[in-house]
């Protein structure tokens, strides 16, 4: 019998997969042009209609989250249209890149990272800057570990302007409130490896009827991630390419479990397990990076002097446990601590422990 600790993972993506969704991973694969497969398909878009609180048609796209990304750029705009885009993080960052790579240059408006998106100032960007086709925005910006008040981003967005809402729930799908139609949000994006628990490789985004009017009309170059193509597909439950059959697979299983505890309950296990994730990490006398901390996860300010490359390396290696730690500018600044999906308090415990240890820290 092997002696080694089990490895427990706390990083916001890709989070821990349910073993009865690793089982599903080792079943014979389909053949993507079966009713068998058409099945399994319809399955997991019901699911995320449920998940996502929509009326709309769901896309199921193999790729990872930041291709869900490009494919609502490239869908609803056109060369010469303008773009808003209201960043509160590097996913922010990362919707401008897309944006320029297009060739359409965003108004941005840039929040002090730490901060949720302020509807008053997207208000005030909507009216200096008119005639914007589409606001793009972060449900949960992971790096930061904010979460933004999308219903109000969205409420602004009507009210300003023509322009879709374009919301990034990649990590914010199925760990945070999420009400697509309730909020009136065009276009969402999300991913299967975070609250969705399963491995990565699908991303998924619900289409608003403003949002599919502005796909037919939209003329940025676009083949493999072409609504268009995809929809008539998805009308005969299918993929026009070949689908990554087998985490259609895993993902209908991490949807069941997640219908069978009700996605309202999943909302509420991650914000209890968030308050007592934050209770702990103050108890050790650490700061919250976010001044609007979000539910799926904690960022947590390292102390002056700490390495914090060298700290999440030895918590992995000698500990097994991997946390994640800040990226870009945040490098070494802040560790992430996820709570979404399938992370229960006993894995949290045995990470701060870890964390408490490792900075030499005692509760207070
Ligand atoms: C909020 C957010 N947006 C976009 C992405 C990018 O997704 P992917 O790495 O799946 O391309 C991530 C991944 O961490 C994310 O958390």
């Amino acid at each position: 019998m092997s002696d080694a600790k089990e490895f427990i993972n706390l990083t916001p993506g890709p989070t821990p997969v349910p073993p009865s969704v690793y089982a599903k991973l080792s079943e014979p694969v389909l053949h993507h042009r079966t009713e068998e497969f058409g099945d399994v398909y319809k399955t997991v878009e019901e699911g995320l209609r449920c998940v996502y609180r929509t009326k709309n048609k769901v896309l199921i796209v193999t790729t990872s989250g930041t291709g869900g990304m490009e494919s609502s750029v490239a869908n609803v705009l056109s060369p010469g249209d303008k773009a808003v885009v209201h960043s509160t993080g590097i996913f922010g960052v990362r919707y401008c890149k897309i944006l320029r790579n297009f060739g359409i240059e965003p108004v941005v408006i840039e929040e002090e990272w730490g901060r949720a998106a302020d509807p008053g100032r997207l208000r005030e960007a909507l009216k200096e800057h008119p005639g914007a086709s589409a606001v793009f925005c972060q449900h949960t910006d992971t790096s930061t570990g904010v979460v933004n008040d999308i219903e109000a981003l969205a409420k602004v967005v009507r009210e300003e302007s023509e322009a879709l809402t374009v919301v990034d729930a990649i990590s914010g799908l199925a760990a945070e409130e999420l009400e697509t139609d309730a909020w009136d949000l065009d276009v969402v994006v999300s991913a299967s490896q975070k609250g969705l628990m399963s491995p990565p490789g699908l991303a998924f985004l619900s289409v608003s009827e403003k949002a599919w009017q502005a796909c037919e009309k939209a003329s940025l170059p676009r083949f493999y991630f072409d609504w268009r193509t995809m929809h008539e597909r998805f009308l005969m439950n299918q993929t026009p390419y070949t689908p990554a059959v087998s985490l259609f697979v895993a993902q209908a299983e991490s949807l069941r479990l997640i219908r069978e505890e009700g996605i309202e309950n999943v909302w509420r296990r991650t914000t209890e397990l968030a308050e007592y994730t934050r209770g702990r990490i103050q108890q050790l006398g650490l700061e919250l990076f976010p001044k609007d901390p979000a539910d799926n996860l904690t960022a947590v300010r390292l102390p002056e002097g700490v390495d914090g490359k060298k700290l999440i390396l030895d918590i992995r290696t000698k500990e097994r446990i991997a946390i994640a730690g800040g990226q870009q500018e945040l490098k070494g600044r802040i560790v992430r601590i996820s709570h979404m999906g399938f992370v229960k308090k006993p894995q949290i415990d045995a990470g701060i422990a870890a964390l408490s240890r490792h900075l030499s820290l005692t509760p207070a």
